[in-house]
């Protein structure tokens, strides 16, 4: 397998912009970015858009955030965004289909050594790869929302993909300064997502029964265990607790917590209703514009303050 010198990316919207705008921070990268839709003007605007934030709080000089830019070079043709590419990261809507369809298209397209890697949030990489033949050298590379700034992505490992595949993708996106885990299974939610939304079920679970209101149990993670999470995850933290602990309270309490195996009633009539959140102004709580704004920009300077210390 060739080292990695020149990434592509298929689909210029909000997460192919941010992982272009990663690799392309790398410095040794040479960044394709190819949009069925989007001019080429419009995805590095995207970037350069993402980069504002980086320069205003110091972690890039302008002249930096300009280098970064001119690094990733848009085309309208996939072909001249892929032929000579060591690495794809498809990008594209999340419809298997779609995906699917991609795959077999791009596979005459590309050099037979190159890594093929889907973006998809949730689908099976196995059932991505269905159309393709040569199934070994693709992977599933699940960036985080947003890309530029959250440091995980999982590499999930497919039945077919290739031990050299994994290796190779780990140690690219190490060297773009993510911090990639090695998913042995493709399995729905990979890792991440599966532990995220356990806490979501239960959060909505608690809400729907009257326990708390949304707003205190934020408060409660945001107090308690949300303080230590950055540091301490749920397995270090059972033997740091004791095994022994853990297993008389999960004898104890495992009974009485959510086990819905659908989504919640609750969720589900706010969804009917139109109460979608900060898309409608209203879910669990109201929000207004300028209580949208706050909430985007407090994550946002949270990461940075966090990844950066700026
Ligand atoms: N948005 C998130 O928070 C998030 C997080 C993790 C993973 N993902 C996954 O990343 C993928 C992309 O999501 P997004 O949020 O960037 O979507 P998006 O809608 O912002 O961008 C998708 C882009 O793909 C382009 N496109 C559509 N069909 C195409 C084709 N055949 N060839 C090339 N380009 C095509 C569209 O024009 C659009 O610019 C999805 O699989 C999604 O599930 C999204």
């Amino acid at each position: 397998m060739a080292d990695i010198r020149i990434v592509a990316v298929a689909g210029g919207g909000l997460m192919g912009c941010g992982i272009a705008q990663v690799f392309a921070a790398c410095g040794d990268l040479e960044v394709r970015i190819f949009d069925a839709f989007v001019s080429g003007p419009q995805m590095l605007d995207r970037v350069r858009s993402s980069l504002s934030l980086f320069v205003e709080k110091g972690v890039y000089p302008q002249a930096e955030a300009d280098a970064i830019v001119s690094r990733i070079h848009p085309t309208a043709d996939l072909s001249a965004a892929v032929g000579d590419a060591d690495l794809v990261v498809e990008c594209i809507p999340e419809n298997l289909q779609l995906k699917q369809d991609f795959f077999r298209d791009l596979e005459p397209l590309v050099r037979p050594d190159a890594i093929l890697a889907t973006n998809t949030s949730v689908m099976s990489i196995t059932a991505i790869a269905e159309k393709t033949v040569k199934k070994d050298r693709l992977v599933g590379t699940h960036f985080w929302n947003p890309p530029t700034l959250i440091p995980l992505v999982e590499v999930v490992k497919a039945e077919g993909t290739s031990d050299a595949t994994m290796d190779a993708t780990l140690a690219v996106l190490a060297k773009a300064g993510k911090r990639p885990i090695r998913v042995n299974k493709d399995v729905p939610g990979f890792v991440a997502n599966r532990l995220q939304h356990a806490l979501w079920r239960e959060a909505v679970s608690i809400v729907e029964n009257g326990i708390a209101d949304a707003a205190t149990v934020d408060e409660a993670v945001r107090s308690s265990f949300g303080l230590r999470l950055p540091v301490l995850g749920p397995m270090e933290n059972i033997d740091m607790v004791g095994a022994d602990l853990a297993l008389s309270i999960h004898d104890y309490l495992f009974p009485y917590l959510e086990d819905a195996k659908k989504a919640s009633p609750a969720l589900r009539e706010k969804v009917a209703a139109g109460d979608l959140g900060f898309k409608s102004g209203k879910g669990f709580q109201t929000w207004t514009d300028e209580q949208k704004d706050a909430s985007r920009r407090k994550l946002n300077a949270h990461l940075i303050q966090m990844l950066y210390g700026k």
